[in-house]
């Protein structure tokens, strides 16, 4: 476990009331890795971390930091430090004495201590506001005060829960950067929870995505954006196009679906060994391989009608009806020569036959009874 900094077996959280908030968490967190815990609210992100920081005991399952069981051990006695989503500061201090309060402690001279809490203050953008004290401060300068204050001790571990959630857009943006930087630079692993996708998929190394108490995939930001392993997965991470089906029958790595009115190609990843002819299906198509018009290639065609486009700069997701509720999306770059549609045109959605990707169905606590 060299090079494990947090590793956590089948750890179980269930609350008084029989709320099961975890349900067997297995990972491994590598030293100076960015890992996002990402899911909706109430999957059990919070929960997790807050064991790993041994401030909420497990119901069962190891948690090691590395290479200890810490499993019993207080918060004082683990190598963490947590950011948390209510700031905690202390009212009657100054910023830059909230901030330099652990280092203080630690027994560290007073040049020492000033150059590292300036050199902070100024990392998170506080440096005019030094002498304020937590009121007379808005809500996303107080966290940035709590994060200051989070990694000044330099922790083997830094647990951040939700810590640009109340941050305006702009000032995320920059934040985000900044805490890739400073995690970079200072080799500390992050843990991070985050119900935004698009902070764990710009900040992470490692993203383990959750729902229902339980880990519905791990993966690099590449890996899941990619190859999403369930409709869990492939519903809540980027712009995915779902699709059912049949499974008619295999070609190697292929398989084809048969919908109501039409044949597909699907691509079988490599963790589905079995498929069943017959048996329902779901796959996946990421909106950004699919295009307009007859395309030569392109093994999967259908007829849509236009309904409308959503615009992101140069980007564009236009909107097709492809069955009666049923609306696929197509993202692609705009250029001033292309087609304009008007409402209820019909046009041709295809995509290649390694463009859809078989999915296994979301995990839920009923299987591992079974299992
Ligand atoms: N102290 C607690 N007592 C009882 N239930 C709790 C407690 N903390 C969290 N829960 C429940 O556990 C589940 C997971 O919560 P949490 O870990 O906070 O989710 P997330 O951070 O993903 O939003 C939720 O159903 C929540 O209501
Ligand atoms: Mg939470």
């Amino acid at each position: 476990m060299a090079d494990l900094d947090v590793v956590l077996e089948h750890v179980d959280k269930t609350f008084a009331g029989e709320t099961r908030a975890v349900i067997d968490f297995t990972a491994e967190f590598e030293r100076g890795e960015f890992v996002a815990m990402l899911g909706p609210s109430g999957c059990g992100k919070t929960t997790t971390l807050r064991m790993i920081g041994g401030l909420e005991e497990v119901t069962a399952g190891r948690i090691y930091i590395a290479g200890q069981d810490v499993t019993d051990l207080p918060p004082s006695h683990r190598d963490t430090s947590m950011m948390f989503q209510s700031f905690a500061l202390f009212p009657h201090r100054t910023v830059f004495q909230n901030v330099e309060f652990s280092l203080k402690m630690q027994g560290l001279d007073r040049d020492a201590r000033h150059r590292r809490v300036w050199e902070m203050v100024e990392m998170v953008g506080l440096s005019e506001l030094a002498s304020r004290r937590p009121s007379d401060l808005s809500g996303g300068q107080q966290q940035r005060v709590a994060l200051a204050r989070a990694l000044i001790s330099r922790p083997t571990v830094l647990l951040l829960d939700e810590p640009l959630g109340s941050l305006d857009y702009n000032l995320r943006q920059t934040m985000m950067v900044e805490l890739k930087k400073i995690q970079q630079e200072t080799g500390i692993t992050f843990i991070m929870v985050t119900h935004s996708q698009q902070e764990a998929m710009s900040m992470a190394d490692k993203v383990i995505v959750m729902s229902d108490a339980m880990i519905q995939q791990i993966g690099t930001s590449r890996e899941i954006h990619e190859n999403p392993r369930n409709r869990f997965v492939a519903d809540f991470i980027g712009n995915n196009n779902l699709f059912r089906g049949t499974i008619r029958s295999r070609s190697g790595s292929v398989v084809f679906v048969e919908s109501d009115t039409q044949l597909y190609y699907v691509k079988i990843p490599e963790h589905i060994r079995q498929v069943r002819p017959g048996s329902e299906a779901y796959f996946s198509v990421r909106a950004d391989l699919m295009h307009t018009g007859e395309q030569p290639n392109m093994a999967n065609k259908v007829m849509g009608s236009y309904i409308a486009t959503e615009f992101m700069g140069t980007l564009e997701t236009d909107v097709f009806e492809i069955e009666p509720g049923h609306f696929v999306h197509v993202e692609q770059h705009r250029h001033l020569s292309d087609r304009v549609y008007q409402v209820g045109e019909r046009e041709t959605v295809c995509w290649a036959a390694d463009s859809g990707v078989l999915l296994e169905a979301t995990r839920r606590p009923e299987d591992l009874e079974v299992a």
